[in-house]
């Protein structure tokens, strides 16, 4: 029997780095997919395959020895072997860049999560996204969780580390233009810089976090209204926080310039260092915005909400 599951990227609209410290993030799944096929098999060992390597060990190994960024495969499909007496064979598939902040370890983590702990009963979404959560800390272990609620329940919701994920049920007028810097950046050590900031200087990290937590709030308001243009406003100041924690380079920087010519706004996503921004536009500068990004030879994409979450085969 085979076993599969799909789940979508992500973009974090607003409060990323915040989050972590409990301040409110808005995100949204985005339609670009992980799928994951799992199968039982003979030989007892697990084995991933993947467009970036594949693994292959046997079960049982402790999860520190293991140096490969298929680890978190690894880890769902040990914990689902315990007292069985078989193998697994995992193919993972994704259309989602890796590494650049839209998701695709979340994606993976949760898709991953579905299709393996299916082959053995039938789990539900609230589980899945704990095992993915579990999985996630193998590669990262201080997630705030938002990336991988987004990936399993999908659309647009407000996420916070205490009381969990609150779906937005208005549907946005807006168009997201995702430019990719193709720097790789890990978020650990983006999200270790972040923490080295707030460490030498508490109080100006906690004003911060108030600011960001009020932007969040006047975000939410919008989005009711779908006012772009004043969103684009708070995509701005959003950006000026993020630059001020310390996650922007001259890359980011350039690609956020040429993104405001023509957008509302635009911002970095995710953890930063490297990776994507967004500009927001809406139907009468989606096209001009794209150009602009495509004239100076920047990888550029438009991406529409994914309101279906995780799907299962
Ligand atoms: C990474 O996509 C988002 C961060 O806020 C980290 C996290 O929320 O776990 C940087």
């Amino acid at each position: 029997m085979k076993s599969k599951a799909s789940a979508p990227g992500k973009v974090i609209l607003f409060g990323e780095h915040f989050v972590v410290y409990g301040v409110k993030a808005i995100l949204c799944a985005i339609n670009k997919r992980v799928t994951v096929t799992a199968e039982k098999m003979e030989g007892g060992k697990i084995s991933i395959q993947s467009n970036i390597g594949n693994l292959e060990l046997e079960p049982g190994k402790s999860i520190s020895e293991i140096n490969s960024p298929l680890k978190p495969f690894y880890y769902l499909a040990d914990k689902m072997l315990k007292n069985e007496n078989v193998g697994i064979k995992i193919i993972v598939e994704s259309d989602i860049p890796l590494g650049v902040g839209l998701g695709s370890s979340s994606a993976c983590c949760v898709a991953g999560a579905a299709a393996i702990s299916r082959l053995f009963r039938k789990t539900s979404n609230e589980e899945i996204l704990a095992l993915a959560i579990e999985a996630e800390k193998t590669i990262f272990e201080n997630t705030s969780g938002a990336d991988c609620t987004v990936c399993t329940y999908g659309g647009i919701m407000e996420y916070d580390k205490k009381n969990g994920f609150h779906k937005i049920e208005s549907k946005p007028n807006f168009h997201l233009v995702i430019a990719n810097s193709n720097i790789e950046h890990s978020t650990e050590s983006v999200v270790g810089e972040v923490r080295q900031f707030k460490e030498k200087d508490e109080m100006r990290f906690s004003l911060l976090c108030k600011k960001e937590s009020k932007l969040v709030e006047e975000v939410l308001e919008l989005l009711i209204e779908n006012n772009v243009k004043k969103l684009g406003t708070k995509v701005r100041e959003n950006q000026e926080y993020l630059e001020t924690i310390g996650i922007s380079n001259d890359k980011l920087r350039e690609m956020i310039q040429i993104g405001q010519t023509e957008s509302f706004g635009a911002k970095i996503t995710g953890a930063g260092g490297g990776g994507c921004i967004y500009a927001l536009t809406n139907e009468s500068n989606l096209e001009h915005t794209i150009n602009q990004f495509k004239d100076k030879n920047y990888d550029c994409f438009s991406v529409k909400i994914d309101f279906k979450g995780l799907d299962t085969f």
